[in-house]
């Protein structure tokens, strides 16, 4: 076999056997086929595409060149995953809420890269909370307290961690193919057997439209059937961010607001759903049920006392979340209604702040980050505040633009959170 053959294949449109791809990802693995090899490949499928049975083919022998956790002794254990946004810190209330219900979550977290935040990192904002721990005393805390959340070790997917880095710096991130043997390679390789995936859909997310979200959701589906996993695919809103909080600690504290019923809105609701969903799959019982079980433990505290006994198991402590040392308050120019909230413009603000990093090696600046402090549909006066930002270095706020809000006479806009679930 032959690498050159074998771009030209791609590049021609046609089908790749089974044997073709496992000799790329074998030879990318071991470094006999290069960078700019692999690149010209992965450009000859942003194009042409790939049929599904070469994308579960793919997604197959992605996830053979690693470890796989084992999690048979488990039990059920239900995964959640989203395609990513801006402010979502979703993973920190739904797990608890659901293992709070019964159904034990296990689960491995990325970090944050670019203006999307990782839920390792938001995490690691609390004092001495440990997300590296070894395999026994992940499954040991699981089978004690229902969940853990741990940081990917280096093993899980090799294959994926080279490709997706080169995607990353190629122009071959935004590919249904290979976003979805992405996923669910890792997500196999993690060893739930029943998986809830939130699919972004908007200006924020990887994925723009509500066709394609489909697409890869129903992809996604199929991958999951040919592995035994069960999925369900719920597409939700990322035109604007979730919730208010923006940036490491600042979403542990809006996390806990929710727990403790401080924050209601999109936010809570969206986590309530994919509760929902997880409960309902882990529990084998109807989403009503699920859904009735979700709100009871959310609502009386049970959940919140599952995450203060999670980050407890892992060595974290919510005294000292770190504060940024300037506050600085952004006012409207505009006067009439808010309508929509540009999720993309102030995930890359935040990580202008210190809240992210524009390549792995960068340091985060846990503080940092941003307050939204209006609602859509709210009616906005000039000066009236749009947001607070928070950092340790020093801005002038005038430099920054209010565009990401859009302000308009009319207030005609309906947000909608969910579009579509698909099983
Ligand atoms: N998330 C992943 O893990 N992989 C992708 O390709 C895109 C989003």
């Amino acid at each position: 076999m032959d690498i050159i053959e074998i771009i030209n294949k791609k590049r021609l449109g046609k089908i790749l056997k089974r044997e073709e791809i496992k000799y790329v990802i074998d030879n990318y693995l071991s470094g006999n086929v290069a960078d700019y090899q692999m690149s010209s490949l992965l450009m000859a499928i942003v194009i042409n595409g790939m049929t599904d049975n070469e994308i579960i083919e793919l997604t197959k022998i992605m996830l053979n060149s690693g470890e796989k956790l084992d999690l048979s002794s488990l039990g059920t254990v239900v995964d959640k995953h989203s395609t990513g946004g801006v402010g979502d810190k979703t993973t920190m209330i739904i797990a608890p809420i659901v293992a709070s219900c019964g159904v034990n979550v296990a689960k491995m977290s990325g970090r944050g890269l670019g203006h999307t935040g990782g839920t390792i990192d938001k995490l690691e904002s609390i004092p001495g909370f440990q997300v590296n721990i070894s395999t026994e005393d992940f499954l040991e805390q699981v089978k004690k307290i229902g969940m853990a959340v741990v940081s990917q070790t280096n093993n899980l997917v090799p294959a994926d961690k080279k490709i997706y880095a080169l995607r990353d710096v190629t122009g071959t991130v935004e590919s249904i193919p290979l976003i979805a043997s992405s996923i669910m390679s890792k997500k196999i390789a993690s060893g739930a057997n029943k998986l809830v995936i939130d699919v972004k859909v908007g200006k924020g997310a990887l994925i723009k439209t509500i066709k394609d979200a489909r697409k890869l959701a129903k992809l996604m589906i199929k991958i999951g059937k040919a592995n035994g996993i069960e999925v369900v695919c719920l597409l939700t809103n990322m035109d604007i961010p979730l919730g208010c909080n923006i940036g490491n600690a600042l979403e542990v504290r809006e996390a806990i607001d929710v727990l403790t019923n401080k924050s209601r809105g999109n936010l809570a609701d969206l986590c309530i759903e994919l509760s929902s969903y997880m409960v309902s799959l882990g529990l084998n019982i109807t989403y009503k049920e699920a859904k009735s079980m979700v709100i009871d433990n959310l609502y009386d505290g049970r959940a919140y006392e599952k995450f203060l006994e999670f980050v407890k198991w892992q060595h974290g402590s919510l005294e000292g979340l770190p504060k940024a040392k300037n506050t600085y308050k952004v006012k409207s120019t505009k006067e009439g209604y808010l309508t929509s909230i540009d999720a993309l413009a102030l995930g890359k603000l935040s990580m202008h702040l210190g809240a992210g990093r524009a390549s792995l090696e960068d340091e985060i600046d846990y503080g940092a980050g941003i307050i939204v402090k209006k609602n859509i549909g709210d009616y906005i006066n000039k000066d009236d505040v749009l947001m607070e930002l928070y950092t340790n270095n020093e801005i002038d706020t005038k430099e920054i633009s209010t565009e990401a809000f859009s302000i308009q006479k009319e207030n005609t806009k309906e947000v909608k959170l969910i579009y579509e679930i698909m099983k």
